[in-house]
């Protein structure tokens, strides 16, 4: 377990993301029976966080997320994570930050939730004509009426969150990061680690493609909205160039008994300033396999070497051009 630095809140390395569980055009169907069979695994199994948001299928993981505490009572054991901004309206999704929204948003997750209160509310992404200011300001009255316990922020730059804690404070940060997007370690780890702020890190599988399952298995990559924004990794010359990675990859992991997937999550929560790596899971097989990625460790020479791996990769795509 990991300690939340200014809270009093620990948190397993592994957070359940539970964006796939909405079903919807961004993840392809899903079953609330299997979203419901990886609640009961990951939780008899030790994981106490699991994030959401009102937009993962307008609100069905909200509520799939509620229909569990609901039936088990566990409400009190888990680290409920969730999110304001976005808004939808017929078939669009808009960004909603407004004090009069977010006073609104706040009770239908509550409602949705079950719950009373959230261990860790976050902005989902900045909105473009909210001021700062006016968030931060309505997000820290939510943590005085102790209807939150602490206050996040998604997708905030360092600039931003400088701008947000002038009116707030801030706990936790939870922005991309993964073997293939690692722009925070430029200054927002920094930025964090100096400020006492978590950072719960998501995709750490890059949207599925770092488990290898479309490189090395021989897997169809699924017609959803999350796979066709990596198309580009999906196709040649970076699928070559990704596939020649992942077999690398497979083999350090192997030396520890362990598969591709449990290597890249436990890579993702032993990064610095890394609390916990939300990763998705859909079913109580991927849930099974993931939980694998805790309880070992990577070794500081296999870290060197992941790194200068990375580092091939990297300069191969920079070489041709390719982004
Ligand atoms: N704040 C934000 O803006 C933001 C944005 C994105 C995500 N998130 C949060 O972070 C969470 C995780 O991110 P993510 O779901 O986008 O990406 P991810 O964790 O990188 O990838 C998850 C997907 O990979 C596949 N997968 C997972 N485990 C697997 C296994 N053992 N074997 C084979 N396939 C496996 C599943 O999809 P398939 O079975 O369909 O391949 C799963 O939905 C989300 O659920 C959400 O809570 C937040």
């Amino acid at each position: 377990m990991r300690r939340i630095p200014s809270l009093d809140i620990e948190v397993s390395p592994v957070c359940l993301g539970t964006w796939a569980f909405g079903g919807d055009k961004w993840w392809g169907k899903q079953e609330d029976k299997d979203s419901m069979g990886v609640l009961h695994g990951v939780v008899e199994r030790g994981i106490n966080f699991i994030d959401t948001a009102p937009v993962y299928g307008r609100g069905r993981s909200e509520r799939v997320i509620g229909g569990f505490f609901k039936k088990t009572g566990l409400r009190e054991k888990i680290i409920l994570a969730t999110k304001v901004g976005l808004s939808w309206e017929g078939p669009r999704i808009i960004h909603n930050l407004s004090a009069r929204r977010m006073g609104e948003e706040v009770d239908e997750s509550r409602k949705r939730l079950k719950t009373d209160y959230l261990d860790l509310y976050q902005v989902h992404w900045p909105d473009p004509h909210t001021p700062i200011g006016e968030t931060a300001e309505m997000m820290y009255s939510f943590y005085k009426n102790g209807t939150v316990k602490s206050i996040g922020v998604s997708n905030y730059s360092v600039s931003q969150m400088q701008e947000f804690r002038k009116y707030s404070p801030l706990h936790c940060l939870q922005p991309e990061y993964s073997m293939f997007n690692r722009s925070i370690e430029k200054e927002t780890v920094n930025y964090c680690l100096e400020n006492n702020i978590a950072i719960i890190s998501y995709a750490p599988l890059y949207s599925g493609l770092l488990t290898g399952k479309f490189f090395l298995n021989g897997a169809a990559v699924p017609e959803d909205i999350n796979r066709k924004m990596k198309s580009k990794d999906l196709s040649e010359p970076l699928y070559s160039i990704n596939k020649t990675f992942l077999l690398k990859l497979d083999g350090i992991a192997s030396k520890y008994g362990k598969t591709l997937t449990q290597l890249a999550i436990n890579w993702n929560f032993s990064q610095r300033g890394i609390i916990s790596s939300i990763v998705g899971m859909r079913n109580e097989i991927q849930a099974e396999e993931n939980l694998g990625s805790m309880g070992w460790s990577i070794s500081d020479d296999d870290k060197k070497e992941i790194d200068s791996l990375l580092a091939q990769r990297s300069e191969e795509i920079n070489s041709r051009h390719l982004f």
